[in-house]
């Protein structure tokens, strides 16, 4: 519960910063216990990036890409737009079709292509300072050294969807034709994980279960070789995404299905949750929690979390927040050890 409170309390927290033009609307929907996601809370401020294309993946790695050891870097001045994080952008067509327009690392408001036909990205949680993603002719990885993506083992099926499992070789990547692959053995072996079908989308949560949805838009989750599905959520929706968890939820990942948040388990349980999205996003990156990336009208958008709490702006975020006053500060002030032995 607490944890649903938080998840929902950044993303409406982060959503609301520097447009004051919503406080309004904001306090409204506060009033309601639930946050109504309009237009309004996607201000010019706060977008880091303009593209020529829709924004249809955004990740943000929680390895030494993004989490310096705490010895080794004091000297940014707070700039969190200096995060690292992979966008991947395409052209979506009426019927949902994409139309590959590339994969870029996005820092400090500067986008470098990496992949003319990359689809997903995907990082573990350790001390590396890659990513992997899905191509499609194959699976690469981030040379960080060289800002470059350089082709990973041997995998050369067309590929749409890629999760890292953490603290193991094992990378799991969805093939156009919605087989799941598991490639071990630094990208030499695939194995199909016939279990699963028809997947169109594959996420991980912090535990290394797999979660995804299929064609007809129901959710499943692969808990050790078993395959759950999720009943409690509306049947036959006409949208439905799943998202990459924030780290505070270690067992779980949010879901929006039509303009409604949901929070689904490892154990097959759902809650709902207490956004609406009356406009959604394109893409959602809230791994990070305290920063998170949202795609939408072709552009990026940064919500810096503290700088809400921290700061003058939106006096009944603040009251709002007050509540996850404790829980907002440990979680900032864990180093990225913390995290990953969390
Ligand atoms: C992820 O893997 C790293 C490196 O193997 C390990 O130290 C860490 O505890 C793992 N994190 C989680 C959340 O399992
Ligand atoms: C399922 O897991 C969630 C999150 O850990 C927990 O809140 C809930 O109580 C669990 N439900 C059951 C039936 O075990
Ligand atoms: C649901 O979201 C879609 C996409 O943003 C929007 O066009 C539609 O009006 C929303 N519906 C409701 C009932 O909010």
């Amino acid at each position: 519960m607490k944890l649903l409170l938080f998840i929902t309390a950044s993303l409406l927290a982060g959503l609301a910063f520097s447009a004051p033009t919503s406080e309004n609307t904001i306090a409204e929907s506060l009033n309601k216990d639930t946050l109504t996601i309009t237009e309004e809370f996607f201000p010019d401020s706060l977008a880091v990036y303009t593209a020529e294309h829709d924004i249809v993946k955004i990740l943000t790695p929680l390895n030494a890409l993004n989490f310096e050891d705490d010895a080794d870097e004091e000297d940014d001045e707070g700039s969190d737009s200096d995060s690292v994080t992979f966008i991947v952008l395409a052209d979506v067509q009426e019927n949902g079709d994409k139309v590959d327009q590339g994969l870029y690392m996005l820092k400090a408001g500067q986008a470098t292509k990496l992949l003319d036909n990359g689809r997903d990205a995907a990082a573990a949680n350790d001390d590396t300072k890659t990513a992997y993603f899905a191509a499609k002719d194959g699976i690469y990885s981030y040379n960080a050294a060289e800002n470059k993506a350089v082709k990973y083992g041997t995998v050369t099926d067309d590929l749409i969807s890629i999760a890292k499992v953490n603290g193991s070789d094992v990378i799991y990547a969805l093939t156009a034709d919605n087989v799941l692959l598991k490639v071990t053995e630094e990208g030499t072996k695939k194995e199909v994980v016939d279990k699963v079908v028809n997947a169109q989308e594959i996420i991980l949560d912090y535990q290394n279960n797999l979660y995804y949805y299929t064609s007809d838009k129901s959710v499943y989750v692969l808990v050790g070789d078993e395959v759950k599905k999720f009943e409690g959520l509306p049947a036959n929706p006409s949208y439905l995404n799943i998202i990459n968890p924030p780290f505070v939820i270690e067992n779980g990942v949010p879901v929006i299905v039509d303009n409604q948040s949901y929070l689904v388990y490892e154990n097959g349980t759902t809650e709902k949750g207490d956004i609406e999205l009356v406009v959604r996003p394109t893409a959602y990156s809230m791994e990070a929690t305290l920063i998170q990336y949202y795609g939408y009208n072709k552009k990026v958008y940064e919500y810096n979390i503290l700088s809400i709490i921290l700061g003058e702006v939106l006096t009944e975020f603040k009251s709002f927040l007050d509540d996850m006053t404790d829980s907002i500060q440990s979680i900032a002030t864990r180093s990225r050890s913390d995290l990953v032995n969390a």
